[in-house]
């Protein structure tokens, strides 16, 4: 059989991620100090596939810098783009002429999953159905694809987020095809929302005859596309962190728990509560920091608490003893507080912004 190859899909504007999507691909924003596609693509690479295209559109430049060829990834990456996002299934079709009649596995550049797709991937090349989808019970399957299943555990239907969910089996970001998809998408007619839906295309192959089999997934899974989902995401991450210190910790500090430090970070009177991340080049001073904390590179902290927050590159937190929770900052953000304010704050805010609490 072919060797498999793998799309990704980073093309969304990542509205729900908005103000922080406006100046970077939400695919690029970090969860315990990585880049959610680095992530993606380790997932990729650690089920053996190394023939990748990414398929951009908003912001490609910005995904093209980070990736590159893929060597970094041992990799060969290729790039292809969709001009409008019209929805999943026209996105897979832009890869069509990448994919040639190679068994392929589409994978939603915002999903990250604890398992991999390694048993995944394995399964759709032994048992080779039509197609194969990974399905997870949540509480909520509204603002999901939502599949319905027979005994056999082939798909009898999928719906793209109904109002009335028949089951509670959310469709994961991560699928596997032959290029028998292309013939379903060919078929299909845009959603009410205006998007060619693959969930309308994997339809069509079940009203075909072709059996399209289910996976059911193991461990965390989170589709990154709120900025809840993000900071569930950077505890999950956090978590699993190894210890590893880098810089420096000045004796009346105290550290606890599993902390990342990065290189030529200084840390001055601080209590740090791991979980956390710092990357290279922070400085810290009487500032109270996590559980749950990322940290860009080049950030600076004094008097201030933060908790359960992503906090990019190169940001100035002054006088917020209060504390700043369940937060996520853009690069080159400076808040400043009035060194007093009773309650934390909670902010999203896009690169460069400015506040301060007066
Ligand atoms: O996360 C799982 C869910 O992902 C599934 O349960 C749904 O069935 C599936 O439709 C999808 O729903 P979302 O509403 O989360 O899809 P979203 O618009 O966020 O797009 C998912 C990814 O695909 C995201 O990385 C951006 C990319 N994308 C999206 C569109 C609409 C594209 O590359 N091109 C597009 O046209």
């Amino acid at each position: 059989m072919r060797d498999m190859k793998a799309v990704v899909l980073c093309a969304g504007a990542g509205t729900r991620l908005r103000p922080l999507t406006f100046s970077r691909p939400k695919h690029l924003l970090p969860v315990a100090g990585r880049p959610l596609l680095g992530i993606a693509l380790d997932t990729i690479i650690a089920a053996g596939i190394k023939q990748i295209a990414l398929v951009v559109g908003h912001q490609a430049e910005a995904v093209q810098g980070f990736v590159g060829d893929g060597s970094a990834w041992g990799a060969e990456v290729s790039y292809v783009t969709q001009e409008q996002p019209l929805g999943l299934g026209h996105a897979v079709n832009c890869a069509r002429e990448y994919v040639g009649d190679c068994p392929f596995v589409v994978f939603l550049g915002d999903n990250l999953l604890e398992a991999g797709i390694g048993d995944f991937v394995a399964s759709f090349r032994a048992d080779e159905p039509e197609a194969a989808l990974m399905v997870r019970p949540v509480d909520d399957p509204r603002q999901y694809g939502v599949a319905e299943i027979r005994a056999d555990g082939n798909v009898e239907r999928v719906v793209e987020k109904p109002a009335e969910p028949k089951t509670n089996l959310a469709i994961v970001g991560v699928y596997a095809f032959n290029s028998s998809i292309f013939e379903a998408i060919d078929n299909i007619q845009p959603s009410a929302r205006g998007e060619y839906e693959i969930t309308d295309a994997i339809q069509w192959l079940v009203d075909s005859g072709r059996p399209v089999s289910t996976t059911v997934l193991e461990g965390f899974w989170e589709d990154t596309g709120a900025p809840d989902a993000l900071l569930r995401a950077n505890r999950l991450y956090l978590d699993r962190q190894q210890h590893r210190i880098e810089g420096t910790i000045n004796g009346v500090s105290e550290a606890n728990g599993m902390l990342q430090i990065g290189t030529g970070t200084r840390v001055y009177d601080c209590r740090i509560i791991g979980p956390c991340f710092i990357g290279d080049n922070c400085v810290l001073h009487d500032a109270v920091i996590g559980p749950h904390v990322s940290l860009g590179d080049g950030c600076q902290v004094r008097n201030s608490a933060i908790e359960d927050a992503i906090i990019q590159d190169s940001c100035r937190i002054e006088d917020l003893p209060a504390g700043l929770k369940r937060s996520v900052l853009g690069e080159q953000v400076v808040v400043i507080g009035d060194a007093q304010g009773n309650s934390p704050l909670h902010l999203i805010l896009g690169d460069m912004a400015r506040i301060r609490v007066i």
